[in-house]
């Protein structure tokens, strides 16, 4: 029960087992991931407990402008006008992936063509996405924390080494074939401009696209082990890799299946177990993997370190230029500044979607 131990505070214990406890029981069994049975949504729907109070008010129903095409219609997730979007609900980040969701919705032109993929590991979550949320197209998969556990090494802020950061490895093997394309995007970020633009961007050859931070000494990323190992870090060679974050990615899932690009980085992952060649949780594999071969993405799609410096937390202000996606990166949220009265200035742009509170 670590996670209760680790949630931070924004609902009680008790609040946390009447709306989770029912699920506890209901995960198929460890070796999930592979299998093909992992959408689960029907078991879910049939569980048959009563939930009376939910953490989240109901949001509005976000229904398609006239300008779409499609409207008011109901999609299967094959369908192939659909904007995929792939977000984890982690137990201890759900407010900020609820209001990730909730700012997507809002700035959508056509938001019934938006397909959300949620990750899940703790706990039956499906009655308070589709309660929250309703009319929304949507999936929850299990992801077995057990999966990456062995591979997961400490790193700068315990938060980085839950499991469910991890996934985001591993939705080539979870979302179905037909789905060729996804945006993923972590729990800790707004957006203020319609996703569908960002979904549009041109990939070129290559598998991921992000916004690529080139001043960035790359060097620092890694530790002095790795780059005097030369095995390790002619990896690069003939590369020019610059820093990205990992939190706003758009991805080929067609090409990432056909490279079989989560065995590269899980082969980094355990080279990690042993050797320590970086500091930081899930970001390092996908530079190693990645770097040098992204599709560079606008910057105002991650205005990211808003959460803070990793360590001591502190208050950032905006890179300069436009915005279309704030990311609470770092160490502090805004959930939980706003709530300790201890907000910083940016923290008041994440506030307008937050959901949570109890509703009857
Ligand atoms: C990057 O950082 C490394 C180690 O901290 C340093 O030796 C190197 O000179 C730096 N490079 C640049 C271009 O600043």
């Amino acid at each position: 029960m670590l996670w209760i131990m680790k949630f931070s505070g924004f609902f009680s214990a008790a609040m946390i087992m009447i709306v989770l406890s029912p699920s506890l029981q209901s995960f198929p069994p460890a070796e999930a991931i592979r299998s093909s049975n992992l959408q689960f949504s029907g078991q879910i729907a049939t569980a048959g407990n009563k939930i009376t109070r939910l953490p989240f008010k109901k949001a509005s129903v976000f229904v398609n402008s006239d300008k779409c095409r499609s409207k008011s219609k109901r999609f299967s997730v094959c369908d192939e006008s659909l904007i995929h979007i792939a977000i984890t609900l982690d137990v201890e980040y759900l407010r900020g992936s609820i209001a990730a969701v909730h700012s997507i919705l809002q700035h959508s032109v056509c938001p019934e063509n938006i397909f959300f993929h949620f990750l899940v590991s703790e706990s039956n979550l499906e009655t308070l996405v589709s309660s929250t949320f309703p009319k929304l197209n949507f999936k929850l998969y299990f992801f077995n924390p057990d999966l990456v556990r062995t591979l997961i090494s400490s790193s700068v802020r315990s938060a980085l080494e839950q499991p469910l950061n991890y996934a985001r490895n591993y939705l080539a093997d979870l979302l179905p074939r037909c789905v060729s394309r996804i945006i993923y995007l972590d729990s800790d970020l707004v957006l203020v401009d319609d996703v569908s633009k960002l979904w549009i961007t041109s990939l070129g050859t290559k598998t991921i696209g992000a916004p690529e931070y080139c001043h960035a000494n790359f060097t620092n990323y890694f530790t002095a082990k790795f780059w005097q190992n030369k095995r390790y870090s002619r990896t690069f060679s003939g590369r020019s890799p610059c820093y990205f974050n990992t939190g706003v990615m758009v991805i080929d899932l067609v090409k990432w299946r056909r490279v079989g690009y989560t065995k590269r980085i899980e082969k980094w992952m355990e080279i990690q177990k042993s050797e320590r060649i970086y500091e930081l949780g899930s970001l390092p594999p996908y530079l190693l993997v990645f770097g040098g071969r992204v599709a560079p993405i606008e910057h105002r799609w991650n205005q990211h370190g808003l959460g803070g410096d990793n360590v001591k937390g502190s208050c950032r202000d905006l890179h300069p230029g436009p915005v279309s996606l704030l990311h609470w990166s770092g160490s502090g949220k805004p959930w939980i500044r706003l709530d300790s009265k201890r907000a910083c200035p940016l923290d008041s742009l994440w506030a307008p979607y937050d959901l949570y509170g109890y509703s009857t």
